[in-house]
């Protein structure tokens, strides 16, 4: 009998709505071609616009929702004029829904395609394929709208549990060794913690933890970076890397940086995953300035499908978009301008994978 998997639909703001269709029509292409499971959606409202219909970024019923779902498709959310009264933007969901949920490992693939844009001279596709696994629940996030404020000052505070760097970093090893390759570089299996432990203790009370769990895993090499260090080899040496692990700010920043060096956050795709409950959702915003003007470029939602296929136990069909995508990128025939954006928007990108996934 075929599987039928549940799944909660959160279109988003700005070109939310218009990326998510794209990655929702290729989920149908793959579904017909492969015709082991099907999926059934329920959709949404959730971010800055629905904050501002609602007064909440998201609704009681969405929640519950989510929290029953096999797995969630977010679009990306945020518009920069709804504020909160603090003045900051309203309708990210990320402290709802990732820590809310406790979906402590934040996975952000970052792989060359061919002919994509990368800004680094003398890069072979697939010469940057790593994975980086962020901290999504703990870190300086912490402090996500709560830090303190006075007239004078104002701090956030870090925070590190030794539960918080044993799972995570114990998740890294298991994702390097279920990559399908090692580093570009030799091959080889590799973690790599990014810290600041010769600064900060709360760094090296990590460093500890990240050390003792690599004793578990022998066939995986363990190294520790410094965040400055690492920011620079992501640019210099990115075919070093197989699987990063590190903070949430840390994460944050090197997803971007690493999204920068392969054409671009159009690139990027990510999962948010917890014991039990997973989303999915492009690592960019919601770019409300070419929303609804058909320049949309739907490759990070399309490849978030792709990882909510295989969270759910659909490898081959993950596999199959990611293998039509890499062809359509291949053929270099997608009507792209210069900074990113394709003329004709989501439906042209949509169109192109769905005719790549016929002729696999
Ligand atoms: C991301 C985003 C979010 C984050 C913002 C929108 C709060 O930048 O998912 O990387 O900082 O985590
Ligand atoms: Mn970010």
């Amino acid at each position: 009998m075929k599987k039928n998997h549940r799944i909660v639909v959160l279109p988003g703001d700005g070109i939310g709505p218009e990326i998510v269709d794209a990655a929702l029509d290729v989920l149908e292409a793959v579904q017909e071609l492969s015709g082991g499971f099907s999926l059934t959606y329920e959709y949404h409202p959730a971010g800055a616009g629905c904050y501002r219909d609602t007064g909440a970024a998201i609704s009681a019923q969405a929640l519950a929702a989510f929290r029953t779902a096999d797995a969630t498709l977010k679009g990306p959310v945020g518009l920069p004029d709804v504020r909160k009264p603090d003045g900051t933007e309203a309708g990210l969901l990320g402290g709802i829904l990732r820590v809310g949920f406790d979906l402590y490992a934040n996975v952000r693939p970052i792989r060359l395609y061919p002919n994509a844009a990368t800004p680094l001279a003398g890069r072979a596709p697939d010469d940057i394929d790593y994975v980086i696994v962020r901290e999504n629940t703990e870190g300086l996030y912490l402090s996500r709208g709560v830090g303190l404020v006075t007239a004078q000052a104002a701090t956030d505070s870090l925070l590190m549990t030794a539960r918080g760097c044993e799972r995570i970093a114990r998740f890294a090893f298991k994702t390097a060794l279920e990559k399908k390759r090692g580093a570009p570089e030799d091959g080889r299996r590799r973690v790599t913690l990014v810290d600041k432990s010769n600064v900060l203790r709360s760094f090296a009370f990590f460093r500890r933890i990240f050390l003792e769990v690599a004793g578990d895993y022998p066939e995986v090499a363990a190294e520790c970076l410094y965040v400055d260090a690492a920011a620079a080899a992501l640019v210099g040496r990115p075919h070093h890397f197989q699987v990063i692990v590190t903070e949430n700010l840390f994460g944050d920043i090197l997803s971007d940086l690493g999204g920068a060096t392969i054409g671009g956050l159009g690139m990027c795709p990510s999962a948010n995953i917890g014991d039990r409950i997973a989303y999915f959702e492009p690592i960019h915003g919601s770019a409300p300035d070419i929303a609804g003007r058909s320049l949309a470029n739907p490759v990070s939602q399309i490849l978030s499908a792709a990882m909510m296929l295989s969270h759910l136990g659909e490898a081959a069909a993950a596999e199959m978009i990611t293998s039509a995508l890499w062809q359509v990128y291949a053929r270099g025939r997608l009507p792209f301008q210069p900074g990113g954006a394709v003329t004709g928007g989501a439906p042209v990108v949509a169109k192109a994978a769905r005719q790549a996934l016929r002729e696999l």
